[in-house]
């Protein structure tokens, strides 16, 4: 039977110790009607509590596949969206903490990519025709849906290789959104010429565009980014390569042009687990990546004899990612246990039907 939501002030200064006890009662309660989906960049923590973990792409498949009740999202919004969206109507997900957002997603919203849509119409006449709308996951729900009405597609860190060609199949062009650095990554391990992918200003009429811009361009690249991922420079890595002349540099697709082309290897936070953890002992890495990850698999794998060094020399994390604590997971799971849901992650049925046919494509095809 529901009681009245345990309010949160009782819960912030949990001291961690008392914290940790309650989550595990807590879980122990729920049973398999709970399942934690924890993403890699969640603080140590919170993270020895999850079930499962993974980047964009295996999260996703996990919620659509997951017969837990409650599906608690230890990630960001557009996660818990998403797993809100793939899972079925009696499952419910949860967000510890709904400031947990992702800036690099608010970076675009429906009414600029439409008016962009409108303005590309302008140019190039019937866009629907010429144009795959590809939205990375990190976005809101009714960007997905976007795509879904306008013939397009969702990607991932992972599979952006693959959806921008079966993009580029159905049309001659993509415009991808929000972050230009991954479509840029993308084009240009395709050989797509950098004048033939511009960046998109959304502030700006027509991008910032001339109409002879916009009809030469493949790909289309709106203007946002990750603040933690910019953080990354080359210098850092010729630095670091100076004095590791034998190590290995291995960078998430949300940085630079220039970052990735200096690194030896490009990925997923998936991906660079995996690299990093199956790597020869006694081998040296510079990661650019969010730094509780990296610190997550320095610890790992230094009994190995392997060193795994955060690559920029200013500290910076995903401070949204941050947002999912041991007192927001604690009040969470307390709720749950006495039959209160807080704060539920619901995706309107009309945005949530499209999305899914976005989302649905993505699965198809990676
Ligand atoms: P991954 O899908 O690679 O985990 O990336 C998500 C993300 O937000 C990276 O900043
Ligand atoms: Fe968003 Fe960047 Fe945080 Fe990833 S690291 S969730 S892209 S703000």
């Amino acid at each position: 039977m529901p009681t009245t939501a345990l309010s949160f002030e009782h819960y912030a200064a949990l001291p961690e110790a008392e914290a940790h006890a309650r989550i595990l009662a807590a879980r122990t309660q729920l049973g398999p009607r709970a399942v934690l989906l924890c993403h890699h960049y969640q603080r140590a923590e919170v993270y020895r509590h999850a079930d499962l973990t993974g980047d964009s792409l295996k999260l996703a498949r996990l919620a659509a596949q997951t017969d837990a009740t409650f599906i608690v999202f230890c990630g960001v919004h557009f996660m818990a969206e998403v797993a809100d969206i793939l899972s079925r109507p009696a499952q419910t997900a949860v967000l510890p903490d709904l400031a947990a957002g992702c800036s690099m997603a608010d970076m675009a919203n429906l009414a600029k990519v439409e008016r962009c849509w409108r303005e590309l119409a302008a140019v190039l006449g019937a866009p629907d025709e010429k144009i795959t709308p590809v939205t990375y996951i990190n976005s809101a729900a009714d960007l997905k849906a976007f795509c879904g009405a306008h013939g397009g597609i969702v990607c991932t860190s992972t599979n952006a290789p693959k959806i921008v060609d079966w993009a580029l199949a159905r049309r001659e062009k993509v415009l991808f959104f929000p972050d230009q650095h991954l479509g840029r990554w993308t084009g240009y391990k395709k050989g797509i010429p950098l004048d033939e992918m511009a960046v998109w200003d959304p502030d700006l009429e027509n991008g910032g565009l001339t109409p002879a811009e916009i009809e030469k361009a493949r790909i289309l690249l709106w203007k946002g980014y990750c603040s933690v991922h910019q953080m990354f420079q080359p210098e850092h890595i010729h630095r670091w390569r100076a004095q590791y002349p034998d190590g290995f540099v291995i960078t998430h697709p949300e940085c630079s042009l220039d970052v990735c082309r200096a690194s030896d290897h490009v990925g997923s936070t998936e991906f660079i687990r995996d690299i990093i953890t199956a790597a020869p002992q006694g081998t040296h890495w510079l990661v650019g990546t969010e730094l509780n990850l990296v610190e997550r698999l320095a610890q790992e794998l230094k009994p190995q004899g392997k060193t795994v060094q955060f690559m920029s020399p200013i500290v910076c994390m995903c401070s949204t990612m941050q947002r999912i604590d041991l007192p927001h997971l604690a009040w969470t799971l307390e709720n749950l246990v006495a039959g209160n849901v807080v704060n539920p992650i619901r995706v309107p049925a009309h945005e949530a039907e499209m999305a899914r046919v976005a989302l649905a494509r993505m699965l198809e095809v990676s």
